[in-house]
């Protein structure tokens, strides 16, 4: 097991990361919670294979399991009045515990029921898929969604803890363990060299699982240093962002179905990686480099956008006349720049 901390002035937390977590549940909630009480938070998925096991893991304390249905539409309003009703019901008190077992979705979700029930509730995250285990649950954004849009009512609220027991990633389908994968790759190409190699060399599941442990560690330390520079996203924590831009283009043309997040990123630092190499910001070369590792993960490298999709993830319309946009680029492989360019030229 790998302990990573998180220095956040006054709100130092510990990611732990390793095999067979879950049975420590109780022994590691020890350490920041002292009271009795403690509800679980999962969806139907997760609560099916996992709840028992940190139920058990919770002996001696009070718990409740509250359950979701899986899947993004549960980042609702509805959802979210469903989860404070449960949790008044269960006499949850400000001194009380709240634990967000699953995959992004709860992590956002409890997340943001957490900071806001009672002025806030302290809650610590057991997340269950690749992408929640060294993104979603390390640097303290909540959300739910609105019908306009993702992410759009939330809070910066950091965890007591994490747990990521890198054993529940095994259940996980190929297509959700890719999805997470992206963003893997994602932190090697703009902060460590050495990880893009390491990820450039694995060949199967087999390979990968045997790395996991240290990958995950490498991803939150990463994302740790970054949060702990710029808790609440107004400077370098917008390198986190590449791959995202164009991402977010390719995955409103698919109605933000068929295309995951993760395959959408994917292509999107591909399309990253060529812009920076046709404007002499990035190395020739990059950009092949990037799409032979994704394809190791069976992740796909482009997708077809006109030019007025491309136009529009810059936030260009026909009545807008440009302005200058922060388009996240590579020096090199491990080296991300923040670049201001002019939205007309994406
Ligand atoms: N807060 C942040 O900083 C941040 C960062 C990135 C993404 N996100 C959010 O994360 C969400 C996506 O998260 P996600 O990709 O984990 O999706 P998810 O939570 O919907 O999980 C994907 C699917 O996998 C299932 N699942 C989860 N763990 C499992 C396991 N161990 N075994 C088998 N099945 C399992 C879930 O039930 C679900 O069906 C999005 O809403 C996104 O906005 C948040």
């Amino acid at each position: 097991m790998k302990i990573l901390k998180v220095n956040i002035p006054g709100r130092e937390y510990n990611i732990h990361i390793g095999s067979g977590l879950l049975e420590k549940t109780g022994e590691i909630v020890s350490e920041i919670f002292k009271g009795k009480r403690i509800a679980i938070i999962t969806d139907k998925n997760v609560g099916t294979l996992y709840a028992d096991k940190v139920t058990k893991a919770l002996a001696g304390y009070d718990v409740s399991v509250i359950t979701v249905d899986a899947g993004e539409k549960s980042k609702s309003f509805e959802t979210l009045q469903y989860v404070y009703t449960r949790l008044i019901e269960e006499g949850i008190t400000r001194t009380d515990l709240i634990v967000a077992l699953g995959g992004g979705v709860v992590g956002d979700l409890t997340g943001f029921a957490s900071s806001t029930i009672l002025r806030g509730v302290d809650f610590v995250q057991i997340p269950t898929t690749l992408l929640a285990q060294v993104d979603s649950s390390v640097g303290g954004k909540t959300a739910v969604n609105l019908p306009q849009g993702k992410n759009l009512v939330g809070s910066f609220c950091q965890p007591k803890a994490v747990i990521a027991d890198t054993d529940t990633l095994k259940t996980l389908s190929d297509k959700i363990l890719s999805d997470g994968m992206a963003e893997v790759i994602k932190y090697g190409a703009i902060c460590d060299a050495e990880l893009f190699e390491i990820l450039s060399n694995i060949k199967n599941n087999e390979e990968l699982f045997a790395k996991i442990e240290e990958i995950v560690y490498t991803c939150c330390r990463i994302k740790s240093e970054i949060v702990e520079e710029d808790e609440f996203d107004t400077g370098r924590r917008m390198i986190l962002n590449f791959g995202h831009t164009f991402g977010h283009a390719i995955e409103k043309k698919f109605n933000f179905s068929s295309v995951t997040h993760g395959m959408a990123v994917a292509a999107g630092m591909v399309m990253a990686a060529t812009w920076g190499e046709e404007n002499n910001v990035t190395p020739k070369g990059t950009a092949e480099k990037i799409e032979a590792v994704l394809k190791n993960y069976n992740l796909p490298t482009a997708y077809d956008l006109t030019k007025e999709e491309l136009l529009a993830s810059a936030g260009v319309d026909k009545k807008s006349d440009g302005g200058l946009i922060n388009l996240i680029l590579l020096n090199r492989i491990g080296d991300a720049v923040i670049h201001k360019i002019d939205r007309q030229s994406i």
